[in-house]
């Protein structure tokens, strides 16, 4: 799917109304089939990015273009079915505590299936060998049946990142997905998911925090700083100079604390509910 942002202000989700917008006068053009990472500091407005892409929150100004609608000015059913589309997986997902994991990852596919096919995959879930083949491109097969608040929290960012797999969106908008995994694990994440939107012609737009692995993974890389874009150019024109510039006072962030090892295999306590 292609992706236009013309001049675009947007908050961050959890801001308030009056709030200054985290994005500004973003304008940006993403090809269908492209794959783009996006760079900046913490509070750059990475996220508030990808979320006004995913039609997740409504820009303050300027026109969001997807497949060449504008999305907040289409019927609620025409929104529905551009959504539909489009999969965005936020940096903690949101998956539900006390589902199994291969209920979990098949609900990435629920917009593209009816409704029936719905309902009826949350009592006999089909597609166990596709839910299976995702989680392995995440070396996390071996936990299909396991339940989701067992899982550390590496292993629940490699669930979500194969329910994104799983969905058959052709806009995939990916939230920093490196940020609980070991070194090997985030190369084989991200190889996994660059090669299946390759091979469905999917665009991926990725926001990272692994400026290396932006810059090899990626062949066009965008650079955000306080809400602003400051550069949007192929991965292999990125000088030393412009990553300083981007980083400016945040340099810690440049080199990057390396990500906290995936080492937490203790389950975590199951959820109790408490009834009224
Ligand atoms: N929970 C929040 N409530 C209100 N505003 C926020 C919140 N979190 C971030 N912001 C604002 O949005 C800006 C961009 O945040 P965000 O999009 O999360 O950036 P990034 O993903 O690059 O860290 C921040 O600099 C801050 O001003
Ligand atoms: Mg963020």
């Amino acid at each position: 799917m292609k992706a236009t942002l013309n001049t675009v202000d947007a908050r961050h989700p959890a801001a308030r109304q009056d709030a200054a917008p985290a994005i500004r006068t973003i304008s940006l053009t993403f090809e269908q089939g492209e794959q783009v990472a996006v760079i900046g500091a913490s509070g750059s407005g990475k996220t508030t990015l990808l979320h006004a892409i995913a039609c997740a929150l409504k820009p303050s100004a300027g026109t969001l273009t997807l497949a060449n609608q504008n999305p907040w000015a289409v019927s609620g059913r025409a929104l529905q079915a551009i959504r539909g589309q489009l999969f965005l997986a936020p940096q903690t997902p949101p998956l539900p505590p006390r589902q199994r994991v291969v209920t979990s990852v098949l609900a990435g596919r629920l917009p593209h299936q009816s409704l029936w096919a719905s309902l009826r995959s949350l009592f006999y879930p089909s597609g166990i060998t596709e839910a299976e083949t995702a989680l392995a491109h995440f070396d996390v097969a071996d936990k299909l049946f396991e339940r989701v608040d067992r899982l550390s929290g590496g292993e629940r960012q490699r669930v979500g990142l194969a329910r994104a797999l799983a969905s058959d969106a052709s806009l995939y908008l990916v939230d920093e997905p490196l940020s609980a995994l070991d070194p090997t694990r985030a190369q084989l994440a991200i190889s996994s998911l660059t090669t299946a939107a390759k091979e469905r012609g999917a665009t991926l737009v990725c926001t990272l925090h692994q400026v290396d692995t932006a810059l090899a993974s990626f062949p066009r890389v965008i650079g955000l700083r306080d809400g602003l874009v400051a550069f949007d150019v192929p991965s292999a024109e990125v000088t030393r100079d412009m990553l300083h510039a981007l980083y400016a006072n945040k340099l810690n962030e440049l080199n990057g604390p390396a990500p906290a090892p995936e080492t937490i295999e203790q389950p975590s306590q199951p959820a109790v509910m408490h009834c009224r």
